[in-house]
Parts: C-alpha cells; structure tokens; sequence
C-alpha cells in the first residue's frame, strides 16, 4: 500500500497541494497517496490523530491550524520554534517543521533570482510570523513590518534582530527593495493601506496569495514595480516538506511553469 499523506486545514476543497505533490511522486517515482482533510475547526487534534492512528506517515498543515500543529508536536525544528508554527508534520514521531520561509526564500532566490536588502512586510498575521526568520537568513539587513494594528507589529519585530514593526503610515516616503504582501486584505479583494509612493519601477511587489490579481498587485503593476504571486512559493515550501517526508527533493522549476499555465 501507498505511503499516506494529506493537506489538513479549514477550507481544503481548493488546496493545489494533492497536484503538486502527485507530481513530486511521480517525477521522483515515490509510492505515495496524497490527500485532502477538512478538520472541524474544533476538532483539528482528533483529525491528525485518526488519520496518524490510520497509519498515515505525514501531514501538512494550513489555515488556521498552524499554531495549533505546533503545540501538538513533541520535537519541532529551529526554524519551526521561530515562527511559532508548524506547517509538516511527521507522525511517526511527532516531529514538526515549518517549510514557508524556506519557501518564500528559494523562490525569491531560485525562480525570481532577485536580490534585496531592505524588505517591507505587510501584515503581522500567521503568514508574516513564518517568513521574518527566513528573509534575514537570506540576506535581508533591514526588516520594517507595517501593521493595520501596530502592536502585533512590534511584538512580531520584537522577536528578530533588524526588524521593526511601525503603522503604515510611517513608512511614507522610505524606499524598499521588496514588499511583501502578508495581509488577508486580499482575500477580501481590498489592499493593505500603504502609503503612495512605495510601489515604483525597481521594487518587488511579491502577494503571498496566489491565483487572484490582489488589488495589492494590481496597484503594484500600475505603479511599474515587478510582480509576483505567492505560487511559487506554494511549490517550494511543498517541495521541502517532500524532501522532508522522503529524502528527496523533486525539481520545481517546470512544474511551475506548467501551473503558471506556460
Ligand atoms: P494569517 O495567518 O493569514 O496571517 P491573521 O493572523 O488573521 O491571518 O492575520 C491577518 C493579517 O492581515 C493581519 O496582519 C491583519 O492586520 P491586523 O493585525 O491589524 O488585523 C491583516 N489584514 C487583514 N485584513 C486587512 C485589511 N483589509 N487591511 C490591512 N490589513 C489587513
């Protein structure tokens, strides 16, 4: 029988991950079975156990379920206890890890091939959480978190050494080399209020929500600024929790194409 796998969270119905990583087992000839589960959102500890206690080898884990993963795991990796959140688990032994900045990293570095120093990040949600630690490991020297709420900001910033967490308008005339959208505004087809000026010719506007032209885009591409949404490093961070699972890590380059649709 297959190796059982699955994305568990609250919505699933539209997850991309069972595709991609169909195409990771296929490509690296792995024998695995990749699902979706919809945990209750009461009940997300009963359904990692049901599906562990049904032999299932591992799980990866998305919203809003990720705090909650972490405070389930016996043993968790650096990187995991630095975002406070889990997004792969290992259920034989209870093992978590957190693939998103990993993910948000390669793909800056790996598909965009764009450099940066000074990043601007908006939002101090869950998503902002898991990417700080892995943008100062590749190389940021300069961190500003903007937040509709300004204390989540400065608490997230806080953590990290050359970060700092302000409102957004007081960033109104600085200059970024890359702005990374982490707000659900977009979800709510709305845009994070920045300040005008901000998104111009030379900078990256990267949305970490993919499939839908984000208002935050959309300005982005008005203003001239390159573009980019979160698909990319939707298959990152799948390709590592992959690697993780099975010691071995599939190509991602033409898989993204083929989901970009080129
Ligand atoms: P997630 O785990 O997706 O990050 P979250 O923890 O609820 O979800 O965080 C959502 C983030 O999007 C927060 O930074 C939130 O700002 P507040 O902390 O001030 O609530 C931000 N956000 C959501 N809708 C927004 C909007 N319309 N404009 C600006 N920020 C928004």
């Amino acid at each position: 029988m297959s190796d059982r796998y699955a994305i568990v969270g609250n919505p699933v119905a539209h997850s991309k991950s069972p595709w991609i990583h169909a195409q990771f087992a296929r490509a690296t000839s792995q024998d695995i079975d990749y699902g979706r589960l919809e945990a209750p959102l009461d009940g997300f500890a009963a359904t990692v156990e049901r599906f562990r206690a049904a032999g299932g080898k591992g799980l990866n884990v998305t919203l809003p379920f990720k705090q909650e993963a972490f405070a389930l795991c016996s043993t968790v990796s650096e990187r995991a206890r630095v975002a406070r959140a889990v997004n792969t688990l290992l259920l034989e032994t209870g093992f978590g890890d957190n693939t998103d900045g990993v993910g948000l990293a390669r793909d800056l570095a790996q598909n965009l091939k764009v450099e940066f120093r000074t990043v601007l990040l908006l939002g101090a949600g869950g998503a902002a959480q898991g990417v700080v630690g892995a943008l100062l490991d590749a190389g940021a020297e300069r961190i500003v978190i903007a937040n509709r709420t300004v204390s989540r900001a400065k608490a997230l910033a806080e953590r990290f050494p050359r970060a700092s967490g302000c409102a957004y308008d007081a960033v109104r005339g600085e200059r970024f080399d890359l702005i990374i959208n982490a707000t659900s505004a977009g979800l709510s087809d709305e845009a994070p209020p920045l300040p005008p000026g901000l998104l111009e010719r030379g900078v990256l506007a990267y949305d970490m929500v993919y499939g839908r032209d984000t208002p935050f885009l959309a300005a982005a591409r008005r203003a001239g600024a390159r573009t980019c949404d979160g698909l990319g490093m939707l298959v990152e961070q799948a390709a590592e929790s992959f690697f993780i699972w099975r010691g071995v890590r599939p190509q991602t380059r033409l898989l993204l194409e083929k989901l970009r649709g080129a």
